[in-house]
């Protein structure tokens, strides 16, 4: 065995056979798409259980008391839900279907966090039933609604504030939350997070417990985090003197970065839990107030580089003096990042895994669009129909945003360790595809 190419981008179990097959969790690859067709989603074990344990050790290792919660909108899946569960991680939840498939996993609900800017009553309320350990609130609209259907029921729930602290995490537009023209949060800047936490503490029916924030995703700087981790402290400290708001629980959000190319390293955990826990000690010691829980939220981080896509080589097109594009057998279906935000990531040809570069190719997918295109100008052995081709860093917004555009069958995924392969979504069938469709 060799290591793989892009050892920082892959699983940490990725390796290369001496037939110069990828192999991860000491699986041939290969043997995989034989097993289980392609476009195949495979997961690595240990690099999910080290990712979690990575959280809570340079969290914990700094700071008295964290607790990790996964934002499953970055890929739901049971079995890797029970999976982050057994490594001590709660879960945020984004509507009456991921709380849905929390409780199918009998998560903890006491460590479920319900988020969004549009929570329905039709979500809230299966969300109060089931007994949801924290609603983050995020506008007036939601406290005045989370009140009624509370007194209601004659039950106090504990809420979080979302607050927009005005703070640039200098990502994609598309996933900016933090700054003041968002549609999350209650803006620091025009004041009216001050009127949310009076709001919130005249509702008798709502105990507030903390604050938080989330800036976008992913977020390849330090600086916002420890600009809004100061920001949120201190408003904090003008609240309990303004109306005695007890900070018990305060969360940065999540936006930790993955790798998902050569020229640009993820910052590692440590370089962020260094400073969010190092504030929050200083500023809570300066103000005189006893350090919060701190909640944290990663969710690329903890499966972004667990997952890998294979797909299958199949047309080329060959435009002389212009361009060779390949096409493989998935795209903008089961990954929509490049289309949708140019997003860019290396490819690896998992037969071919210990060849050279021999050609400059644009990978496309098969969907009919100019814009499916998963790669641009990727450096790959040639190419041939049959070959099987690698994406790392597939794990997180992939799978989660896929559609059955052209009526694509969702991919298989398969959970791999200790060169055993586990089932944990199987394909899906032509049939399920018009099963909703009503003649
Ligand atoms: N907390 C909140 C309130 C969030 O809105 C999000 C992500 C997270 C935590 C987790 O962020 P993460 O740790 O995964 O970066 N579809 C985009 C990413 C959208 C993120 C939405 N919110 C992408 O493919 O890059």
């Amino acid at each position: 065995m060799q290591q793989a190419p892009f050892p920082t981008i892959f699983p940490e179990t990725a390796a290369v056979s001496e037939a110069g097959h990828l192999v991860i969790g000491g699986c041939d690859t290969l043997q995989l798409v034989a097993e289980f067709g392609t476009p195949l989603y495979v997961f690595d074990e240990v690099t999910l259980r080290g990712r979690c344990q990575e959280f809570l050790r340079e969290f914990g290792d700094r700071y008295p008391e964290v607790r990790v919660i996964y934002a499953c909108k970055a890929f739901v899946n049971r079995a890797v839900l029970r999976l982050l569960a057994e490594e001590g991680l709660g879960l945020d939840v984004v509507s009456a279907g991921e709380l849905a498939v929390a409780r199918s996993v009998e998560a903890a609900m006491d460590r479920v966090y319900f988020h969004g800017n549009n929570k329905g009553e039709d979500e809230l309320r299966p969300a109060l039933d089931w007994g949801i350990g924290r609603v983050v609130v995020d506008n007036f609209s939601e406290l005045a609604l989370l009140e009624r259907l509370c007194a209601e029921r004659g039950t106090v729930q504990d809420i979080l504030l979302r607050l927009s602290p005005g703070v640039d995490p200098h990502t994609h537009a598309y996933t900016t939350t933090g700054i003041t023209d968002s549609k999350f949060g209650f803006p620091l800047a025009t004041g009216q997070a001050v009127e949310a936490v009076h709001a919130a503490q005249a509702a008798s029916h709502l105990r507030l417990v903390g604050l938080h924030m989330h800036l976008g995703s992913p977020i390849f700087e330090v600086e916002p985090y420890e600009e809004a981790t100061r920001a949120g402290i201190r408003f904090a400290a003008q609240m309990r003197d303004a109306s005695g708001l007890d900070l018990r629980e305060f969360s940065p959000g999540g936006g930790f970065p993955i790798q998902y190319v050569r020229e640009r390293p993820a910052t590692p955990i440590a370089a962020y839990a260094e400073p969010i826990t190092r504030i929050l000690l200083e500023e809570c010691r300066a103000a005189g107030m006893a350090p919060p829980r701190l909640v944290l939220e990663p969710g690329r981080a903890i499966v972004g580089r667990a997952g890998v896509a294979l797909y299958t080589v199949g047309a080329r097109k060959d435009i002389p003096g212009v361009r060779s594009y390949v096409a493989v057998d998935g795209g903008m279906a089961d990954n929509i990042r490049p289309a949708l935000y140019e997003a860019r990531y290396e490819a690896v040809v998992a037969n071919k895994a210990l060849e050279t570069p021999a050609e400059r190719v644009t990978v496309a997918g098969k969907y009919c669009e100019s814009g499916d295109i998963l790669l641009r100008d990727a450096e790959l052995p040639r190419l041939t129909t049959g070959d099987v081709l690698a994406i790392p860093a597939s794990g997180a917004y992939c799978l989660a945003m896929s559609s059955n555009y052209n009526q694509a069958t969702k991919p298989a995924v398969v959970l791999v360790r200790d060169g055993q392969a586990r089932l944990i979504r199987r394909r899906e069938s032509l049939e399920e595809l018009f099963q909703y469709d009503v003649l």
